[in-house]
């Protein structure tokens, strides 16, 4: 697993990566930066009022997410500490070949590869908006160390990772969150959202990025 990617135009001129052995591919074919900024950006980070975030991402992968938000943070005057895990990291060049055009227009050119390059199981300051830490294993055995405002849930789907949408992860994700923190996720599936709610989150439908009708937004109220 993932076994083996070509890359793939998207609808709105970027990239991303399909996995023949999956049969699926990172983002939706119809705009993988129209998608993440939609599901991650404009539902998850934009919705969070502090201006000191701290977030999860299950899933790495292309590093786009996390180049977004890095963008973002430049962009709003927000302070990110951004913990991502990811199982099976991307061959390095593979990752760098990838192009996101228009992306990152406040950072350097070479931002993704700085994301790339980062060393695995630190935190790195990349700059005063932006602390990388990724995390090289399997999410569903993590250890949690600080608990976090948003959580990008951007696993592979349900029907080809059914263990990373199981109750019991979600509850974990859960406990690993602040009180007001924000779980978003492009999946919209009934299932997924009764579980969400059975592990305790209030959750919500928003309107899908293109050729999706719905989202996830989940809210962490504890103690109310
Ligand atoms: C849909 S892709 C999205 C990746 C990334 N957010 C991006 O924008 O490119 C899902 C990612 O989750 C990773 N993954 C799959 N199973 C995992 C696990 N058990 N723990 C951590 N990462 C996992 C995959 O390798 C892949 O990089």
């Amino acid at each position: 697993m993932p076994g083996d990617f070509v890359r793939k135009p998207t609808a709105d001129g970027s990239d991303t990566l399909y996995s023949s052995l999956l049969g699926e591919a990172y983002h939706s074919l119809n705009g993988s930066i129209t998608e993440s900024r939609h599901v991650f950006i404009e539902a998850g980070l934009y919705e969070h009022t502090h201006q000191h975030i701290t977030i999860f991402e299950v899933g790495f992968g292309t590093g786009l997410n996390a180049l977004l938000t890095w963008q973002s943070a430049v962009e709003k005057g927000l302070t990110i500490h951004y913990h991502s895990i990811e199982a099976f990291p991307l061959e390095p060049d593979l990752a760098k070949s990838l192009h996101f055009p228009q992306a990152a227009p406040a950072l350097a050119p070479d931002a993704l590869m700085r994301l790339h390059d980062a060393p695995w199981d630190q935190a790195v300051t990349l700059d005063s908006a932006f602390t990388l830490f990724k995390h090289k294993g399997d999410a569903l055995t993590h250890t949690f160390e600080v608990n976090h405002d948003l959580v990008y849930f951007d696993a592979f789907s349900p029907d080809v990772q059914p263990e990373l949408w199981e109750e019991s992860f979600l509850k974990r994700l859960y406990d690993a969150m602040n009180q007001g923190g924000i779980l978003v996720t492009y999946c919209a599936k009934g299932e997924v959202r009764r579980r969400l709610q059975r592990a305790g989150f209030n959750v919500e439908r928003l309107p899908g990025p293109p050729g999706k009708r719905e989202m996830l937004r989940a809210r962490c109220q504890k103690g109310l």
